[in-house]
């Protein structure tokens, strides 16, 4: 009888350990806002949009740093792009709970951070040097200040295992890198970063474009561009050829759009948007559309899934896709999009241009093997808990075993 109950009870928390796998968005703002002493460093998370950024991320460290510490850097006067490199670097994209922290193998790793994965860091600049000293003392550095270890762990903040950890450090990480002044944004050279983040197909498509000039004026004020694979884009080759030069210039605007739209930001807006070809109302448009993680962009003639960011610059930010977006105004629905959209939307857009989020999402296309690593990490992570609710079921089956 003890032993049915105590099957029963194995039972339940067999259930609750899966519930508890759904449930892993987390909200550093509201993490951070339990703790008072670390109000400045929560502050200039969210001007700087890295809150956004590290709550779209899974398997991540978050190094907080006090109010002291945060007036110490605040006493740079670094202006707040400059500001949100150096608080890039205190975001890790790997996992260290207080335990693992203490434990890592052969007592020292270099790990990346955000500044490193949004490619604005050069070089090595950009991975965390994490160290176990003596005494139970980890010790951290940037790498590119010569990996001398100025930081120490201070205490765990909050841990959600393997998901997110919160550590307080105990200074700032200085990094020349981090700390040099950004350069202004229109500076910023789109071919360059998207030839070299895998985009060369398209980059090569708008080098020779007299499309150029026009993604380049709007970077001050905002740019989103949406930059299709290699393969995709060579994959087009021959349709693009065959459109007519004022034809190729409209399709290359149709992939920007000219306001900044980091990924949380487009998650949380469904709806129409304009592109840069666009010229009065309801003109080479494209709906953005999301699924769980999945942001899609819907032209009525295909629908492309975002598979990857390139550099996110506030306000420029750069994404792959795998398809090329092709605009109703170039291209014919019927011709193209026969797998696309099997079913005609139930609900149309509104003349506002809103479309509905619960709106019947089209079948999945291809692309989906193109995942990001954090989508991978959050994987694994899932297949640990899989491991254990494995062993659960397991024991739970030996011991009904015993009692018949
Ligand atoms: C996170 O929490 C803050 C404060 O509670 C709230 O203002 C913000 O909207 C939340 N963000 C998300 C993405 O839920
Ligand atoms: C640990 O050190 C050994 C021997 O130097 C090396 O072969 C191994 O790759 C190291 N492991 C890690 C995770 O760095
Ligand atoms: C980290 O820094 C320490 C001290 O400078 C150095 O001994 C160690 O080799 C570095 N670790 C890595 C993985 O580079
Ligand atoms: C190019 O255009 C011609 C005439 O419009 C059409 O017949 C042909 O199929 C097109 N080729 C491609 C590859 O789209």
């Amino acid at each position: 009888m003890k032993l049915l109950t105590f099957s029963t009870l194995l039972f339940f928390s067999l259930i609750i350990l899966n519930s508890s796998s759904t449930t892993q968005a987390h909200n550093i703002t509201r993490i951070l806002a339990n703790h008072p002493d670390f109000s400045t460093y929560n502050h200039y998370l969210s001007v700087t949009h890295l809150a956004d950024e590290i709550n779209r991320r899974r398997t991540i460290t978050v190094l907080a740093i006090n109010n002291a510490g945060m007036q110490s850097l605040l006493d740079k006067h670094l202006s707040i792009s400059t500001l949100k490199n150096v608080l890039s670097l205190h975001i890790l994209v790997d996992y260290f709970g207080a335990i693992k922290l203490h434990h890592i193998t052969n007592g020292t790793t270099l790990v990346s951070s955000v500044f490193q994965a949004t490619g604005a860091a050069a070089g090595t600049a950009g991975y965390v040097n994490v160290t176990n000293l003596k005494g139970g003392k980890v010790g951290f550095g940037a790498e590119d200040n010569d990996g001398s270890l100025h930081s120490f762990y201070v205490k765990s903040i909050d841990e959600v295992s393997y998901d997110i950890s919160v550590l307080q450090i105990s200074q700032p990480l200085s990094s020349a890198d981090a700390e040099a002044p950004t350069s202004a944004p229109s500076a910023i050279n789109v071919i360059s970063i998207m030839s070299k983040q895998g985009c060369k197909a398209f980059a090569d498509l708008l080098r020779a474009s007299k499309a150029l000039p026009t993604f380049e004026e709007n970077i001050d004020g905002g740019l989103t561009v949406f930059c299709p694979t290699d393969s995709a884009v060579n994959d087009f080759i021959p349709k693009y050829k065959n459109l007519t030069d004022a034809k190729k210039v409209s399709l290359l605007l149709y992939h920007g759009i000219p306001v900044y739209e980091s990924l949380q930001m487009l998650k949380s807006t469904n709806g129409v948007v304009n592109t840069l070809a666009t010229e009065g109302a309801n003109k080479y448009d494209f709906t953005v559309q999301n699924n769980g993680e999945d942001v899609k962009l819907q032209t009525k003639v295909v629908t492309a899934s975002i598979v990857g960011t390139l550099i996110d610059q506030d306000p420029f930010v750069a994404y792959k896709i795998n398809k090329v977006l092709l605009p109703r105004e170039l291209f014919k629905v019927s011709e193209l999009a026969p797998a696309e959209s099997p079913k005609p939307s139930k609900k149309k857009s509104n003349k506002k241009g809103k479309v509905d989020s619960s709106a019947d999402a089209p079948a999945d296309g291809p692309g989906a093997n193109d995942e990001a690593d954090n989508q991978k990490a959050a994987d694994d992570n899932n297949g640990a808990k899989d491991g254990v609710t494995l062993m659960i079921m397991f024991f739970t089956f030996s011991i009904w075993f015993l009692v018949l």
